[in-house]
């Protein structure tokens, strides 16, 4: 993908999630707003930017999965706001705004997070030109990755481990729960979408589960060397929550070059795409060079 068809495609997924929030899709015009605000105010959109990518390399076209593209990055969004809340990080801004909770208060916070969940299902299940025993799948990868053996279930590992020293395994687990479940769905649901044989999906798989993990190994890196202005939000976070990641557990020095093995992992599980995975392969590079 060129710089323009990447930008074509934010363009893509800002339009239409944008549709996605009229105002009546809520009852209450305060939860519109409050959601409103923290899905349109900037991210870096990498997930429904990988579902395309991964429908590209196997065989179809991801501007047609518009729709389920949306729906992750609005359970993306949800996470986010959550995360912010007082009674976990405790942040107070995200995309260079403030935090949702800081302009429309705590309770309203919860509501945009739920809302912004459970409009998603209803968002990827109104894709059009999808059988629907494919829909069903990538549904199915959608809640599992958002749930208890996903992204919330990572979450409670990330509470539970402040202040403590743990072993390796489990950082690596709270990582690929948080973090890694959600870009784990992305990739997989773009090839589920597209058709992908067993060989495919699951080469996918490893890239997107080496994605995951190098992805929040340089955002803890970035929790410390990183700058506020161009992130978007609080450098020392970590610190000031005793958090467990890969710098605190090991070094910023080690942390660097463990990220840098497993994008070399991940760019060794699309060996078999060729030049059809040229995007992929240096989107995962330019993490390791990544500022925001
Ligand atoms: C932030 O994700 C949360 C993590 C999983 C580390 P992103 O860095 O993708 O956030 P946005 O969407 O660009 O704001
Ligand atoms: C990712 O972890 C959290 C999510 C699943 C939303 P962090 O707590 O490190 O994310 P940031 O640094 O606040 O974006
Ligand atoms: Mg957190
Ligand atoms: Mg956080
Ligand atoms: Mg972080």
């Amino acid at each position: 993908m060129d710089k323009s068809q990447w930008n074509a495609r934010i363009e893509l997924v800002e339009e239409a999630l944008i549709k996605e929030l009229r105002e009546e899709s809520a009852l209450d015009e305060q939860l519109c707003s409050s959601m409103k605000y923290s899905l349109t105010a900037g991210g870096k959109r990498l997930r429904p930017i990988l579902l395309m990518a991964a429908a590209d390399v196997a065989g179809g076209r991801g501007e047609d999965f518009i729709q389920v593209a949306c729906a992750i990055e609005m359970i993306h969004t949800y996470s986010l706001i959550h995360d912010d809340l007082p009674a976990m990080d405790n942040d107070d801004y995200r995309r260079g705004k403030l935090t949702n909770h800081k302009v429309y208060g705590e309770a309203m916070a919860i509501l945009a997070g739920d809302a912004l969940l459970t409009q998603a299902f209803e968002v990827m299940l109104r894709q059009p030109g999808v059988p629907a025993d494919v829909l069903l799948k990538v549904v199915r990868e959608m809640a599992i990755a958002a749930g208890p053996n996903g992204m919330v279930g990572g979450q409670a590992i990330d509470l539970e481990s402040e202040g403590k020293h743990i072993p390796m395994e489990t950082l690596k687990k709270l990582h690929m729960g948080k973090t890694g479940a959600l870009f784990r769905a992305a990739i997989r649901s773009g090839a589920i979408l597209a058709g992908a044989d067993e060989k495919q999906l699951a080469d996918l798989t490893a890239y997107a589960d080496a994605f995951g993990l190098a992805f929040q190994i340089t955002d803890d890196i970035l929790d410390v060397v990183g700058n506020e202005a161009v992130i978007g939000k609080p450098v020392g976070s970590d610190e000031r929550n005793d958090k467990s990641t890969y710098v605190t557990l090991t070094s910023l020095e080690t942390a660097r070059e463990l990220a840098a093995q497993v994008v070399a992992d991940g760019v060794k599980a699309l060996e078999g795409f060729g030049d059809k995975a040229v995007f992929l392969k240096e989107l995962l590079e330019s993490l390791l060079a990544r500022n925001k």
